[in-house]
């Protein structure tokens, strides 16, 4: 049956016949008809070995990772592997026989059909598992992302077989990592990918709507602090509340190309409704979020964030700051990054880390001076890797603060 499906990755299913594989195997061609009966019949015993060895390289295997992200990650790196590592010079049988077959009725494209919709099944199960773990945000679709995810396994097929593109795996998996990217619990970190441009217009319809969300429950009001750091304003650091839209969107809308590169890791983003609401409605036990404000007269204007996001391992958490432009180096990303430490450490988290572009002179010299280990990050040079033992020590006030205390 192995030897039919090397010989189907060739031929196709349509052109498997009883006489080509008793060719190859160098056996009698009536004996094999003997054992089939029929050359339908070897085409869907070949089509259901070719599920058996996709279900025992691909999804078997990646039972044994953790529930949640982590075993839907897993499957799709299994599926990527198979795809690259395929001995097949036709790649998936299986996705291949999906196009021979698709508008052609009888019992080979019912199993198709059937076993298509099994996989979707499985897939869709593994994303409601990474929801109901907290990994995924709760309004993602898990046939939405199932659809998009599958879009990724057919580029990656097309890419590896049409184009011999060596590196469709890898592609794939990047592409994969993206995806989820967006539709992680606290995706606050990162770009909003499905922006290209990196520039974008405060969005005013947002303003003095009524209708944004309670404050959380454990909004944590005990973490607002005020301090001068010798100016002449007085500077507010806070927890972000849902109401705090517009004073983000405009915040956003203010920074200039160079600390949105820095910021965005040289991604674009864009201020879409809801990805203001994820920015401004926190999870505050798992996440945080603090704003620096100044209030001229009766107006409050935001002029930094911090934030950070617990990872799925429960004990480390990514953090990334920005300070408006005109207000670089007063102190205020020193004394964010200072107020945000010192809860992450409160809620026991052991480890927080960032992604920091290597030509990042500023973030990289704030870090360090908090402590921070830099180190070379797994994708290349281009980005660094900062991380700070939260076990290690207590923070300390900026000396800025004390000074004005
Ligand atoms: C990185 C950033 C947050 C720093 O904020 P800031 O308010 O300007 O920094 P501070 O004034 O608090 O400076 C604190 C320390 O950082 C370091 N630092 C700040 N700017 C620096 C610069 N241009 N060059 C070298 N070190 C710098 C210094 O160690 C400084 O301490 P010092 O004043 O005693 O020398 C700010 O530049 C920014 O918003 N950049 C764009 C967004 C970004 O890059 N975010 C990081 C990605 S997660």
């Amino acid at each position: 049956m192995d030897q039919a499906v090397a010989l189907a990755s060739e031929v196709g299913i349509e052109g498997l016949t009883i006489g080509a594989l008793a060719a190859r195997l160098g056996l009698s061609k009536s004996g094999l008809f003997a054992h089939f009966g029929s050359r339908e019949s070897l085409q869907l015993a070949t089509l259901k070995r070719a599920q058996d060895l996709f279900h025992a390289r691909v999804f078997r295997p990646a039972l044994a990772a953790q529930r949640g992200l982590p075993r839907l990650r897993a499957l799709f790196q299994n599926w990527f592997e198979w795809l690259d590592r395929s001995p097949r010079p036709g790649g998936c049988v299986i996705l291949a026989a999906t196009y021979e077959f698709d508008h052609r009725p009888g019992p080979i494209r019912d199993l198709l059909l059937k076993s298509q919709k099994e996989l979707r099944g499985g897939i869709a199960k593994a994303v409601r598992m990474a929801i109901d773990a907290g990994h995924l945000a709760a309004e993602t679709d898990p046939w939405q992302l199932t659809f998009e995810l599958f879009g990724i396994v057919l580029a990656a097929h097309h890419e590896r077989h049409m184009l011999d593109d060596l590196r469709a795996g890898e592609r794939g998996a990047k592409a994969f990592e993206r995806l989820i990217s967006t539709c992680r619990r606290q995706p606050a970190l990162t770009a909003d990918p499905k922006a290209g441009d990196p520039g974008f217009q405060h969005d005013r319809s947002l303003n003095g709507k009524p209708g944004f969300p309670p404050l959380p429950d454990r909004y944590p009001a005990e973490l607002t602090a005020s301090a001068s750091l010798g100016l002449n304003h007085s500077i507010t650091i806070r927890p972000i509340r849902p109401e705090d839209a517009d004073l983000t969107s405009e915040f956003a809308a203010n920074l200039s190309v160079e600390t949105r590169y820095n910021r965005f890791l040289g991604g674009g983003f864009a201020l879409t409704p809801e990805w203001l609401r994820r920015l401004t409605c926190i999870d505050f036990s798992r996440d945080m979020a603090l704003i620096a404000t100044v209030t001229f007269g009766e107006e409050e204007t935001q002029i930094g964030v911090a934030r950070y996001a617990m990872l799925e391992d429960g004990a480390s958490c990514e953090f990334a700051v920005t300070v408006a432009d005109q207000w670089h180096g007063c102190g205020i990303g020193e004394m964010l990054m200072r107020h945000l430490i010192a809860p992450a450490r409160k809620a026991g988290l052991k480890t927080m880390i960032g992604d920091v572009l290597a030509t990042n002179v500023a973030m990289l010299g704030l870090a360090r001076k908090l402590g921070f280990a830099v180190s070379a990050h797994p994708e290349g040079a281009e980005l660094k890797r900062v991380t700070l033992d939260l076990a290690a020590g207590k923070e300390q006030p900026s000396r800025r603060e004390t000074a004005t205390a």
